[in-house]
């Protein structure tokens, strides 16, 4: 279970008590739309319900990205140079124009690509897992799915795989004192992503010299309204892509394992039923809801379940809580590998809604047929240790011993 933890949320910090989802609950009973102030006249909107966050995934004119989707600095906030310029932090038209272009790269053949390097990448590094009898799972597992997917994306090699994903952790992890590579937590934020984005101009001017039919060149060769996409947007938009997909799924699997871990029902029944896996991955993502909220900026004063908005308020959007709201999901607190249907949020929805999901889904497909295939039993062999971090759920530890 869950211990006693701090969620904090920019310069605030929401303190949760015991399990968090005992709060969210609370929150989405009894104040679904909360103002979280900072003391100092400031502070956020918590929405907690899955129709309100449905309703404000679908109205990007009235609840913006421009200002950045992560209180408190990670990804970008404010309206800094990456705003309109990359993914996440842009609005329509430009949002739409720059998806078109980064969609080219999202094909089933795409998937194809990083399924097989996942399969092979999870292959090894899970024969080596068995034979030690267990391990780290969080560090030496979970990560073989990123490395997969940069390998079929970017076509990086070995070296520059572990350097991107080191700098991608620690960028994400920039809060988490273990994951800190500068002197602080915002000198690892900047410096980081300082690095990435010289690694990618690095990478830009190879493809220049030498396309391949990697993301990078693939972007090098788009035109937005007849003009080659800039620098600067492909650099953005590079960071955007390394960054979703590395600190994302080896999040999810760990947590997945953790969750197989404590309902050994569960996970007895996804040993013996090969059709559940359909499902099974679907109710990971629900569970884990590793991205636990997105943020938006109101545009416009606005009014949700009877509380108005003001223009210019933060609003941040609780997929960890909507992926539990019983009015949605039935038995939302039972972790049930056959749940059908399963609409979660895990992925957002609406314009943002994950442009990695399909690889996303096919890489925890992989590693999870392949845990179950061979019949493996895990148990606890230490303390989970979570990552500091104010939107990611993430375990950076997680000590196991493995059986067949
Ligand atoms: C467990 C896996 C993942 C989860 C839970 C997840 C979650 C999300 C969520 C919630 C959003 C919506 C953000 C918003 O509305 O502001 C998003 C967007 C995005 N994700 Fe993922 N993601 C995952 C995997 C990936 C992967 C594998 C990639 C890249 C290969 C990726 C790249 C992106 C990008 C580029 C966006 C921005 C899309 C846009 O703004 O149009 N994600 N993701």
């Amino acid at each position: 279970m869950v211990k006693t933890r701090t969620i904090d949320l920019g310069d605030t910090e929401l303190f949760v008590s015991g399990d968090p989802h005992a709060t969210w609950a609370r929150l989405r009973r009894e104040r679904p739309v909360y103002w979280n102030g900072t003391g100092d006249g400031d502070g956020f909107w918590a929405l907690t319900r899955y129709r309100d966050l449905a309703r404000v995934y679908r109205d990007p004119a009235t609840f913006s990205s421009e200002q950045g989707t992560v209180m408190g600095g990670s990804y970008r906030s404010g309206a800094d140079s990456a705003s309109g310029q990359m993914l996440i932090c842009s609005d329509p038209p430009e949002h739409r124009l720059l998806r078109q272009q980064l969609h080219q790269g999202f094909t089933q053949e795409m998937v194809r690509r990083v399924s097989h390097r996942v399969a092979e990448n999870v292959r090894e590094a899970v024969d080596r897992f068995v034979a030690a009898g267990g391990g780290d799972f969080a560090t030496e597992v979970a990560p073989m799915l990123p490395a997969g997917l940069l390998r079929a994306v970017f076509d990086l090699d070995h070296d520059q795989i572990r350097h991107l994903l080191g700098l991608t952790r620690a960028m994400i992890g920039h809060r988490d004192p273990e994951l800190q590579t500068g002197r602080d937590e915002s000198m690892t934020l900047v410096g980081t992503q300082v690095e990435i984005l010289d690694l990618f101009a690095e990478l830009i001017e190879q493809r220049r010299r030498r396309p391949g039919d990697d993301l990078v060149s693939l972007l090098l060769r788009s035109e937005i309204n007849g003009r080659p996409m800039t620098e600067s947007q492909i650099l953005y938009n590079c960071l955007n892509v390394a960054v979703g997909g590395d600190e994302t799924t080896p999040y999810t699997a760990t947590a997945g394992v953790l969750a197989l871990i404590e309902h050994p029902e569960q996970a007895e029944r996804f040993r013996r039923d090969a059709d559940l896996l359909p499902t099974a991955v679907e109710e990971i993502f629900r569970w884990t809801s590793t991205n636990a909220y997105v943020r938006r900026t109101a545009t416009r004063d606005v009014e949700i379940g009877g509380t108005l908005i003001s223009r210019g308020q933060s609003v941040t959007l609780w997929n960890a809580s909507a992926n539990r709201d019983e009015e949605q999901f039935p038995d939302a607190d039972r972790f049930d590998l056959a749940r059908s249907p399963n609409q979660h949020l895990a992925f957002g929805i609406g314009a943002h809604k994950c442009i990695g999901m399909n690889p996303a889904r096919a890489e925890i497909t992989i590693l999870f047929e392949q845990l179950r295939s061979r019949g493996l039993r895990f148990a606890l062999a230490g303390p989970v240790e979570r990552l500091r971090s104010n939107f990611m759920l993430g375990i950076k530890h997680l000590p196991v011993t493995v059986t067949r």
